[in-house]
């Protein structure tokens, strides 16, 4: 066959969009006796490795949950040395993500984090912002009923302003004033440690996204378990609501 047909197939076959909740930092520590933070740590190195694989196989964009609405409702001092790491992170790797052309975005409710934490955020954005790469988004403080409710104030004031009529109100307009409007929707979400939940990730954008949980712990999630995850997202079907044979004959054309 063909190599240039062959490789049109993979391509199509490979996530534009990977969504992932990495969780099982503080098991991961747990079982080694450590305390919950060398957990988190170690996730920092998986990140990485996540990061330039997505590179290397051109997927588009890679969303990453670092930090729900909710993981403020932990100990004081984990929160603390969650977002200490989160700025060392940020520190030292925008320079490198920079140099590999990598667009960095962050979302979430910002306006909880400290102002040296939200300069910092928007000087790696400003930096990267032009970059034709990947798009690595982080979110952070992200909640997705928060997302849909600040999108649904926009929309509340814009009717109350007489800009906008009930009927106006569209999926195609709300989905434009939620994070990550301007990129191609998740085709494949991620759950590392074993829980089979959405804990208020993206809850709007996975309408149609396919699901992988795996019990890997996210300090544990090497290249190889990754692409575990991209070679069973190649064999779904993806229907969209049609009949699988509809699917069928459309790519056969
Ligand atoms: C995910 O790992 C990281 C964050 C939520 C910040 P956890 O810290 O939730 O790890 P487990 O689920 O307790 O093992
Ligand atoms: C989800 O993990 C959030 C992140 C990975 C950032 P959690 O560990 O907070 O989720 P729950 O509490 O088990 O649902
Ligand atoms: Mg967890």
């Amino acid at each position: 066959m063909n190599g240039g047909v062959e490789s049109a197939q993979d391509d199509a076959k490979c996530p534009r969009h990977v969504a992932i909740i990495m969780d099982g930092n503080g098991r991961w520590a747990s079982r080694r006796r450590l305390p919950r933070f060398t957990g988190h740590k170690a996730g920092v190195e998986t990140v990485k490795e996540v990061v330039r694989t997505c590179g290397e196989k051109g997927i588009e964009v890679l969303t990453l949950f670092a930090f729900s609405s909710e993981n403020w409702r932990r100990p004081q001092e984990e929160v603390g040395l969650l977002m200490g790491l989160f700025m060392t992170a940020l520190d030292q790797q925008v320079r490198k993500l920079h140099e590999h052309n990598i667009r960095l975005r962050i979302i979430g409710d910002r306006s909880a984090f400290s102002r040296t934490l939200q300069e910092r955020i928007e000087a790696a954005e400003s930096l990267t912002e032009n970059n034709s790469g990947l798009s690595l988004v982080i979110a952070a403080n992200y909640g997705g009923r928060w997302d849909v409710i600040q999108a649904t104030r926009t929309i509340a004031s814009r009717v109350l302003a007489g800009e906008l009529t009930p009927d106006e109100i569209t999926p195609e307009l709300l989905q434009s004033l939620l994070s990550l409007s301007d990129l191609p929707e998740p085709d494949l979400f991620i759950r590392t440690g074993g829980e089979k939940r959405v804990s208020n990730f993206l809850l709007w954008h996975l309408a149609y996204t396919e699901l992988y949980f795996t019990d890997t712990l996210w300090p544990d999630f090497d290249r190889q378990a990754f692409e575990g995850a991209l070679a069973s997202f190649a064999t779904r079907q993806r229907r969209f609501g049609r009949t699988g044979d509809q699917v069928a004959t459309a790519q056969s054309i």
